[in-house]
């Protein structure tokens, strides 16, 4: 039997056929079949992802890296999530629907799609020409993103979105963010600002101008940190949002009285009171965070762009820890 096709004599009377894409047999994909560095990943063909019920099937315009595809892939989240070899890696994805599954009503073909494409478990990612995803993952790309910038903002815009949502920040209270140049930190400034709050980031020097840009008072990180803050704020901060991990010690001293603080990259902070966070991917989280792009003019840096087969070196460029906004996989050549 055909991959992709159904063979109704095992299920008679499902009439999946008109569901199934047989006319696309092959893909192109990056995959890796051993837990590594980016060695291992490998450009080749693959077959097309299937179509569940409440599935769609999206044609990859444009996927982001995310620090955490290299930290699955050197094995480090193995204890905690199924991963299926050879893997495709990505969970940021922009793209156009190209079929549904069955009972898949949200998305027609033709839509243009965002997602944080996390699913279960590690198989069928976004550096692909093709993914399959349920749909309730899915958001409309914003108007206002073109095809570069759209992958960039789902897995890091909803993690920034969550928390600061998470935190209760208010308008006219003032929010630390720590990592404020990278993926995660440029669009919190953004979103913490469209909430009304003021802000103050931390980054090195010479992102100092690109913070002021998005919004933020910006500080170094580092050595005296706290210090610096107060010297902005001799109150403290009454939210801090640590979007780098090892800031615990400054996190405590420049919080106010009463203030709320959450890490994406520290546990050490359920020990203070603090939240240590997830992301979720959830659809209409996202739509929340795409609608409020397009009215606030919140915009995705995008620091580099590799083509699909050049994905190892995209990988290796975020492994420096030094990426501005984005590093983005243009996996359509026209997009
Ligand atoms: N728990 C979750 O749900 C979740 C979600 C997303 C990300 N994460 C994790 O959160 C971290 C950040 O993710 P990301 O996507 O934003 O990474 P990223 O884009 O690769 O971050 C790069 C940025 O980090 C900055 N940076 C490096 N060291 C710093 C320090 N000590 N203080 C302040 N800024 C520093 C760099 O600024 P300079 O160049 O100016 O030094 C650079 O702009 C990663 O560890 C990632 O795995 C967790």
């Amino acid at each position: 039997m055909t991959r992709g096709m159904f063979d109704t004599r095992l299920a008679p009377g499902f009439g999946i056929a008109k569901h199934a894409c047989a006319s696309v047999v092959g893909m192109k994909a990056i995959t890796y079949s051993t837990y590594g560095n980016p060695d291992v990943l490998e450009y080749g063909d693959q077959p097309m992802p299937k179509v569940g019920p409440g599935m769609v099937l999206v044609k990859v315009k444009t996927a982001a890296v995310n620090p955490v595809d290299w930290k699955i892939m050197a094995g480090g989240l193995d204890a905690i999530m199924d991963l299926q070899f050879p893997a495709i890696p990505g969970w940021d994805v922009a793209g156009v629907v190209e079929s549904v599954g069955i009972d898949a009503r949200q998305f027609q073909p033709g839509d243009e799609v965002i997602a944080y494409g996390r699913k279960d478990y590690v198989h069928g990612g976004s550096f692909a020409e093709y993914i399959a995803l349920p749909e309730r993952l899915l958001a409309r790309k914003p108007a206002s993103l073109g095809w570069t910038e759209a992958a960039g903002l789902p897995l890091a815009g909803l993690t920034a979105y969550q928390v600061l949502n998470r935190l209760g920040l208010k308008a006219g209270e003032t929010v630390l963010i720590h990592g404020g140049s990278g993926g995660v930190g440029s669009l919190g400034i953004q979103i913490a600002v469209a909430m009304g709050a003021s802000v103050i980031a931390t980054s090195s020097q010479k992102n100092h101008e690109f913070l002021r840009s998005l919004g933020a008072e910006p500080v170094a990180y580092g050595e005296g940190l706290a210090e610096r803050v107060h010297g902005l704020r001799p109150d403290g901060a009454d939210v801090v949002a640590d979007f780098v991990g090892g800031n615990l010690e400054a996190t405590l001293a420049v919080l106010a009285e009463g203030g709320r603080h959450a890490s994406i990259a520290d546990s050490a902070v359920e020990q203070h009171g603090g939240d240590w966070m997830w992301v979720n991917p959830v659809g209409a989280d996202l739509q929340a965070l795409a609608d409020l792009v397009d009215s606030r003019k919140i915009r995705v840096e995008v620091a580099e762009v590799f083509p699909l087969d050049k994905a190892a070196d995209a990988f290796r460029a975020n492994m420096e820890g030094h990426t501005r906004g984005k590093i983005v996989v243009a996996v359509d050549h026209n997009s």
